[in-house]
């Protein structure tokens, strides 16, 4: 009953700090079905550098791969790749080739999001390897997104020897890892680290 009235007033998004603190409540007790704003999603997402021990449900893992292939990409290429990893051993590797960040191989799954050069570059030549980094950038960025929504927690990680985590994944030299991404429910709730105001960043009209 009263989780009945919880769904009724998020999705009315009604917006009073009542109705607020009621989606919020929705999402934190995992409640399937109960949508979050999309601006709620962007403000409450944290990089998480701690997994609880509980496995993804393979469907929530789909739909956050298929939300990083909804993600645009120039010319329509998709010139992207994704890589999930569970093996443990293999999670070891990633976390040895991310230097050692071991929060990343606590997860029990990881999307190792990488961008297809040649995809790219067989259309567009040296901007293409511009394209399929954006492609796969805007991919991670809708994964990680998606994977709030569902009440799970990610991390991109970017700071890794590419090299290596091309031997560890058997990734061909031409394809280019862009994120490590660990995917998992959170054993912490960081604080949003700061942001610069927007007057600090902003430029009108020219520079
Ligand atoms: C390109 C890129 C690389 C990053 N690499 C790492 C990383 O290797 N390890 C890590 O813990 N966080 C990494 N992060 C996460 C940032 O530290 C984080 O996004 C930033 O501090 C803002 O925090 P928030 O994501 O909670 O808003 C990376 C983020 C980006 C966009």
């Amino acid at each position: 009953m009263i989780f009945e009235l919880i769904l009724h007033l998020s999705e009315v998004k009604v917006k009073t700090e009542y109705s607020k603190y009621l989606k919020i409540t929705t999402h934190n007790i995992g409640l399937k079905g109960a949508k979050m704003d999309c601006m709620d999603v962007m403000k409450e997402r944290r990089s998480v550098r701690s997994y609880l021990k509980k496995d993804v449900e393979e469907e929530d893992l789909e739909d956050i791969l298929w939300a990083g292939q909804l993600a645009p990409s120039g010319g329509n290429l998709q010139a992207r790749e994704f890589i999930v990893v569970k093996r443990r051993e293999l999670k070891e590797g990633l976390v040895e080739a991310a230097f050692g960040q071991t929060f990343i191989g606590e997860a029990p799954a990881i999307i190792v999001v990488c961008a297809n050069i040649p995809e790219s570059s067989k259309r567009y030549g040296e901007r293409g390897v511009l394209f399929s980094i954006q492609d796969a950038s805007a991919s991670v960025m809708n994964i990680l997104l998606a994977a709030h929504e569902k009440g799970l927690s990610t991390c991109w990680a970017g700071a890794f020897d590419e090299e290596r985590v091309r031997e560890v994944l058997d990734i061909p030299k031409e394809i280019k890892p862009i994120a490590i991404i660990p995917i998992g429910y959170g054993g912490e709730k960081p604080k949003m680290p700061r942001r610069k105001p927007l007057k600090e960043v902003t430029h009108y009209d020219g520079w």
